[in-house]
């Protein structure tokens, strides 16, 4: 098991670096981080490679037995590259050039960057390709983080108009598909297309959509061309990852595709940043750990993990004493194997003084470090069973044309995906279950439970896998919105909704209502239910069943029909939430759902979360407690932000 911290020299005098790695390693770290911000250091003029300062550095790690990952440095540039060619850097959809200063503005379409970055990363991984200390490759640095994702420049413009040419061969099928005879848009060459900036109202869908297919298409050749090198120069005992930044629903690239080529994915864990007064729910962080196990369908590292309060201008919460800690333990219960805090101290200098690491600008080893070094020492007893696998029963499912979709048509101003998703996962995290969040084209036979938020876009292909599951015994759940798009983002023409799961849902949707914010609908529940009430927002659609049970309707003189309906079908289940129902009754519904379906739950207070891992054998439970106040579980009592792993 590997933990450690980002470690950057180059901020440092040179004669701390002895003392530094003594401090790390007291800390009961076996790796450091380093490397992935110093191009400059690397290639202070074009094409002198000078590797002398980490070749210092790794030796003086080697003396000490520790083990080191590299980060690409082409998140950072030097300032010389971007004076020589200014075409490197992005544009904003003003036009205005990114200036030099601060990071990641390149251009991924840029030739000329690529052919830099070529040479900076073969430079690099060829000189240490034999290095035994070196045991992993980080390509960059968290990939379309801050908005780098987005370019509006002219390479981005012509390619993406031969991009459009690839695509659709002929400019009659492009008009044709995207239906530009709308508004007169209709093109008569593909060089007439413009790029997506602002205009009056609003652009053509299909376009929108296609724009944002060429984002992510932008940033993964050139996240793939890095890895393709990497993958062929480096050791054989050397292994290839990135790391994954949050806020993985906003960003503007398909991310299963990024890391197709990693062995392993990394993730960057910060449950709080920036000015947030408080930290993200723990549903959320749990979410984010399924999203990244289920990016290659296992196990994975987290290369930055919060410690101290973090932000470059704006600074919120400080995370409580055991805060962060008791995240880590979580990190691992969903399948975290290996850690590295970020980082080692803060820096006095630069762009990121207040983002305090487990050392302060003091540089005294106090508080942060011990809880660091008492971690260490706790979770490297548990091995086997952080690296034993986990197979979830309930697969949350996403689709990155779905959720751009959404991005350019909100159609509620309370819309934002990422809610939506979290709306139908946190009544199942409550209940401690399972979860993989994964993309749409994953095999579905090895679930009992689908849980597919806000999907609009579906095709008959996916209705059949849909209605496939549930023939078989699965269990689905779908919430507002469903199906009523194809994949150019065109609604179905001739079709009842919600599309190609009609059938299965076992309704029609025969209107529907966007609500604006502070605006609630009245729900009542029928039968099991009939004693509850409660709340809908963001959106209702309203729903006629036809061959389904309603669980609850609208409070309404003019609609008063069903807002959430169950339908059997084949073997299995279909539940239809119609709007942005409140947590209580989607609670319950998850309670009748683990029910009825087997799916292993646990039943804690509020607070309290417990993740049950097998290995040999045994059965372990982690516990966390996201609370300030004393709890407990079983027999198991834990302080304020305390965890603990027991055996069961
Ligand atoms: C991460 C980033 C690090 C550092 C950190 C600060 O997003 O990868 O380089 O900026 O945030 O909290």
């Amino acid at each position: 098991m590997y933990l450690g911290v980002d470690y950057y020299p180059e901020h440092w005098p040179k004669e701390m670096v002895e003392e530094d790695i003594k401090g790390i390693k007291e800390l009961g770290a076996n790796i450091v981080r380093i490397g992935e911000f110093a191009w400059h250091l690397m290639e202070k003029e074009e094409g002198k490679f000078d590797f002398s300062f980490f070749d210092n550095v790794i030796s003086k790690l080697k003396e000490e037995n520790m083990k080191v990952m590299f980060g690409t440095p082409t998140a950072t540039f030097p300032a010389w590259l971007a004076h020589k060619h200014p075409s490197i850097l992005s544009e904003d959809e003003n036009g205005n050039q990114r200036v030099f200063g601060g990071r990641r503005q390149y251009c991924f379409n840029s030739d000329i960057y690529r052919e830099y970055s070529i040479k900076i990363t073969t430079e690099l991984v060829r000189h240490y390709k034999d290095e035994p200390a070196i045991i992993a490759w980080q390509i960059d640095n968290e990939f379309g983080h801050e908005g780098s994702d987005m370019c509006y420049c002219e390479q981005c413009h012509t390619k993406f108009q031969k991009f459009l040419k690839e695509r659709y061969q002929t400019i009659d099928h492009l008009n044709e598909t995207y239906g530009t005879i709308f508004w007169g848009q209709t093109y008569n060459d593909f060089n007439e297309i413009p790029i997506p900036k602002k205009t009056i109202t609003t652009h053509n869908p299909s376009l929108q959509l296609d724009w944002a297919r060429f984002r992510s298409y932008s940033v993964n050749s050139y996240a793939q061309e890095q890895t393709k090198l990497v993958q062929q120069l480096k050791g054989e005992h050397q292994l290839v990852t990135t790391n994954v930044s949050g806020g993985f629903f906003d960003k503007w690239f398909d991310h299963e595709e990024n890391v197709e080529l990693m062995d392993f994915v990394s993730y960057d864990n910060y449950p709080v940043w920036g000015g947030l007064a408080e930290p993200i729910t723990p549903a959320t962080i749990a979410m984010n750990h399924d999203f990244n196990r289920g990016l290659l369908d296992k196990n994975y590292w987290i290369v930055e993990e919060l410690m101290g309060a973090q932000g470059h201008n704006v600074i919120g919460y400080l995370p409580r004493p055991n805060q962060a800690k008791m995240w880590s333990y979580q990190a691992f219960a969903h399948g975290c194997t290996d850690m590295l805090y970020f980082r080692w101290r803060g820096m006095t200098k630069g762009a990121e003084q207040f983002c305090y690491g487990v050392v302060d600008h003091d540089n005294k080893y106090g508080r942060k470090y011990q809880e660091v070094q008492s971690f260490f020492k706790d979770i490297s007893k548990y091995e086997d069973v952080i690296k034993s696998d986990i197979n979830a029963e309930v697969a949350v499912l996403y689709d990155y044309d779905n959720i751009w979709s959404w991005r350019f048509q909100t159609q509620s101003q309370e819309f934002n995906f990422t809610n939506e998703l979290m709306r139908l996962y946190t009544p199942f995290y409550k209940f401690n279950t399972k979860m993989d969040v994964i993309p749409t084209t994953r095999d579905f036979s090895r679930y009992k439970v689908l849980v597919v938020p806000a999907l609009q876009v579906i095709d008959e292909e996916l209705g059949n896998r849909f209605k496939q599951f549930t023939q078989n015994g699965g269990t689905i759940i779908f919430s507002f919105r469903t199906g009523i798009k194809d994949k150019n983002n065109n609604i179905h023409f001739k079709k009842a909704l919600p599309g190609f799961v009609a059938e299965i849902a076992g309704i029609n949707i025969s209107e529907i209502e966007s609500l604006s914010s502070n605006q609630y609908v009245e729900v009542k529940g029928l039968g099991q239910y009939a004693s509850n009430k409660g709340t809908c927002s963001v959106w209702r659609d309203i729903i006629a069943p036809i061959t389904a049970e309603t669980l609850y309707s609208y409070v309404d003189p003019f609609h008063s029909e069903a807002a959430i309906t169950k339908n059997s079908f084949g073997k299995g289940n279909v539940y239809y939430v119609g709007g942005g129902i409140d947590e209580e009754i989607l609670t319950e519904i998850a309670k009748e759902v683990v029910t009825e379906t087997g799916v292993s739950f646990i039943e804690s207070e509020p607070g309290i979360e417990v993740y049950e891992r097998e290995a040999n054998g045994e059965q372990y439970y982690f516990i966390m407690n996201h609370t300030a106040e004393l709890k407990s579980f079983e027999n198991v009592s834990l302080q304020a932000y305390e965890s603990k792993i027991i055996k069961k």
